[in-house]
């Protein structure tokens, strides 16, 4: 299990920072944006619904003594982005670190997934990406900051049910490629981070059904599930200057697992072909 960062981390990392988080009112990305503040950070974190960044906005400030800004926004939306960005640089007049975690997923073979559903997950998770990088460009070369950008492991695979979010995350590898030679020559640096099965998140809720949880924890190579602790931990290091050669990767912190093909999603697809459109897999 991961220890608190600050037990190998610096407490003042990012004292007088300001990150910007897609995502940041929930799961993984609120962890990352709870992480950053930990160590000095002021946060804007951004969703599409307001009364889920405001809740979550409080619960920051009162973890860690910092101030967090919450602006809804659709990622899908370039000038709602746009909006949040500028009502980011207007209270607090800077971003050093952008992550861009805003994502949708849900289970579908290719044959029951409509039209409208594919283009929806790769709106907002790869245009959604871009969108947001391309808004922050202009803070971030006047801090010399970084980007993260949360990807994941199944599009190394031919993931089954997933055509939508491994098309989806694919693209945002590869926009992290190109945005890190792109950038470099602003001081930007642009990584993303892959978090296999994290407990507790909906992410693993939606994608693996609890009856199946310890079965595939004997596939994964650590033999355990993932913490938002230990993602927390690789958004430290990247946005540290532990990070400040890394650029352009995607450092996978999964325990091992997309080595081993034996996830829920492999194992479900017979089942969820039989149910049917829309099924609730229970598999
Ligand atoms: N299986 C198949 N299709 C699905 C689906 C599912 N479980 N959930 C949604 N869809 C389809 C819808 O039917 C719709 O297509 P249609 O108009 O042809 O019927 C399309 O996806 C868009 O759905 P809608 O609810 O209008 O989209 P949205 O933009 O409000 O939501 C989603 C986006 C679908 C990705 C939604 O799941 C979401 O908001 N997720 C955010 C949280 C999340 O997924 N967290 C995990 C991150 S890993
Ligand atoms: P989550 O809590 O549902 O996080 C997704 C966030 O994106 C939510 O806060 C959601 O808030 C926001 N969002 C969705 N659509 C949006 C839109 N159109 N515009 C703006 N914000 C939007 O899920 P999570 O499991 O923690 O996942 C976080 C990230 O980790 C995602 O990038 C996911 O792909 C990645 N990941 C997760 C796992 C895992 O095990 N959980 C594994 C691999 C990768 P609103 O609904 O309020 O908009």
């Amino acid at each position: 299990m991961s220890v608190p960062t600050t037990d190998v981390f610096r407490a003042d990392l990012f004292k007088g920072k300001v990150a910007f988080v897609t995502g940041g009112g929930s799961g993984i990305c609120k962890g990352m944006t709870e992480a950053l503040m930990r160590h000095g950070c002021d946060a804007v974190i951004v969703s599409r619904t307001q009364s889920k960044l405001d809740a979550a906005a409080k619960e920051l400030e009162a973890a860690t003594g910092r101030t967090c800004l919450p602006v809804a926004a659709d990622v899908r939306n370039p000038q709602e982005v746009i909006a949040a960005v500028d009502k980011a640089m207007a209270k607090f007049g800077r971003i050093d670190i952008l992550v861009a975690g805003a994502a949708g997923n849900f289970l579908a073979p290719a044959e029951h997934l409509s039209y409208r559903a594919f283009s929806s997950v790769i709106d907002i998770d790869l245009k959604g990406t871009f969108n947001t990088i391309k808004a922050c460009i202009e803070p971030l070369k006047q801090s010399k900051g970084c980007v993260i950008n949360v990807t994941a492991t199944l599009q190394y695979a031919g993931t089954p049910m997933q055509s939508h979010a491994a098309s989806a995350k694919n693209g945002v590898d590869a926009l992290t490629k190109v945005m890190a030679m792109e950038l470099g020559r602003y001081g930007i640096r642009v990584n993303g981070i892959a978090p296999g099965p994290i407990e507790g998140t909906e992410g693993i809720t939606r994608l693996m059904p609890p009856n199946m949880t310890a079965d595939y924890i004997n596939t994964i190579p650590v033999r355990r599930l993932g913490t938002i602790g230990d993602i927390e931990h690789a958004t430290v290091y990247l946005a540290s200057e532990a990070g400040s050669y890394v650029t352009g990767t995607v450092l996978v912190v999964d325990g091992g697992s997309w080595m081993n093909q034996n996830t829920p999603m492999w194992m479900g697809l017979e089942m969820m072909l039989q149910q049917g459109p829309r099924s609730k897999a229970k598999m």
